[in-house]
């Protein structure tokens, strides 16, 4: 199959008809959203959604989100309103805040892998939300990538993944948020199964108490069951090795230093994933830039991209681990999974 790419930026009107089109034939779309690019299908035909697990390789028993245009849209895929769901669509919709509550019959099993509750997201990108009303569909979509491979935030990124596996992909250029939406689950007490650009600290505001789920920053020992199916799979993993050290600026920069120097005697290609704070401790070492220690939405918006980057020219990239607050949770629960856990304390 002949994989095409139209840019939203430049005729938005084409783009959206096209694809559109496909979404209601039972066809796959890739299509930007202001966290990652999605992987999109008719969320309410189920064999159009067994297309999008086919085409990534993902395991069936992990659930998709649903994309709406408008926060109606929302209601009549759950089995009732789900409490905090007003105002936490007024304040987060559109965003990259993913809500979980009990599904309504018209959602197919292939969407919620056969679980009660089912996931819906409003995007903020304007391409996503045209698509989505111009096919007049709730969009089943996961992440555009290969399952296990990191997230694409450009549509060059869809393209290494999907190409000859899927009909179209939209290009909306890079991603803003660069990680995947906060998945917050409303039954029970308020529980973040994911995080993501909408902070703990943010939802604790509008909600008052809100729990993290304990896979967020641990892999899951054994015999624990995943609160979101997600969460037990090989996740972002470029096929270098990825170890993270987590400490201060100078103190990481030493310690990864040294490692990186025993690395280089044993004759490995390796670099170094440093944050601005901390780049003038790494000499005339091989380093990319992830972003700044005082803004970790930057550290979020380069991380996939630079995993993908970096796997092209390393055996072993040695990344920095910083602190979990605001964005920085996000970032951390991503870069811990993509290096299978292997991290040091300082
Ligand atoms: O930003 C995003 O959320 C992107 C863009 C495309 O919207 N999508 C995305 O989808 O990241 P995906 O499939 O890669 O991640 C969905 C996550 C998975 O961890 C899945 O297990 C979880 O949400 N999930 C979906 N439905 C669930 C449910 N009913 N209960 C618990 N977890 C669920
Ligand atoms: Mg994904």
């Amino acid at each position: 199959m002949e994989t095409k790419v139209i840019s939203v930026l430049n005729d938005l009107n084409t783009a959206k008809a096209e694809g559109a089109s496909i979404i209601r034939t039972g066809g796959l779309v890739a299509f930007p959203t202001e966290t990652v690019y999605g992987l999109g299908a008719n969320g309410l035909d189920g064999a159009a959604v067994d297309r999008i697990f086919e085409a990534k390789g993902r395991p069936n028993d992990n659930p998709l989100i649903l994309h709406v245009a408008e926060k109606e849209d929302a209601f009549r895929l759950w089995a009732a309103e789900p409490p905090h769901a007003r105002v936490l669509m007024d304040t987060f919709w559109p965003g990259p805040l993913t809500l979980i509550y009990y599904r309504s019959a018209i959602v197919p099993n292939e969407v919620t892998a056969g679980l009660d509750t089912v996931a819906v997201r409003m995007p903020d990108s304007e391409a996503a939300r045209a698509l989505i009303a111009a096919a007049g569909v709730p969009i089943a979509a996961p992440s555009a990538n290969l399952s296990g491979k990191p997230s694409p935030t450009t549509a060059e990124h869809v393209l290494q993944d999907m190409d000859g596996r899927i009909p179209l992909i939209l290009d909306g250029g890079p991603c803003r948020y660069g990680v995947e939406s906060t998945v917050l689950s409303l039954v029970g007490v308020p529980t973040i199964l994911r995080p993501g650009a909408v902070t703990k600290e943010m939802l604790a505001a509008v909600l008052g108490e809100v729990a993290l789920a304990p896979s967020i920053l641990a892999p899951l020992s054994a015999g624990e069951k995943a609160a979101s199916p997600g969460m037990k799979y090989k996740h972002y993993a470029p096929n270098a090795q990825v170890l993270v050290v987590v400490g201060e600026a100078e103190a990481a920069a030493r310690r990864i230093s040294a490692l990186y120097d025993e690395c280089a005697a044993a004759g490995k290609r390796v670099c170094i994933a440093a944050t601005a704070e901390a780049m003038p401790f790494y000499g005339d070492r091989r380093r990319a830039l992830l972003g700044e220690r005082r803004d970790p939405a930057t550290l979020c918006s380069r991380l996939f991209a630079l995993l993908r980057e970096l796997d092209r020219e390393a055996d072993v990239i040695l990344a920095e681990g910083v602190d979990v607050r605001g964005a920085g949770l996000a970032f951390m629960n991503r870069l811990l999974r993509s290096a299978g856990f292997r991290v040091e304390y300082l």
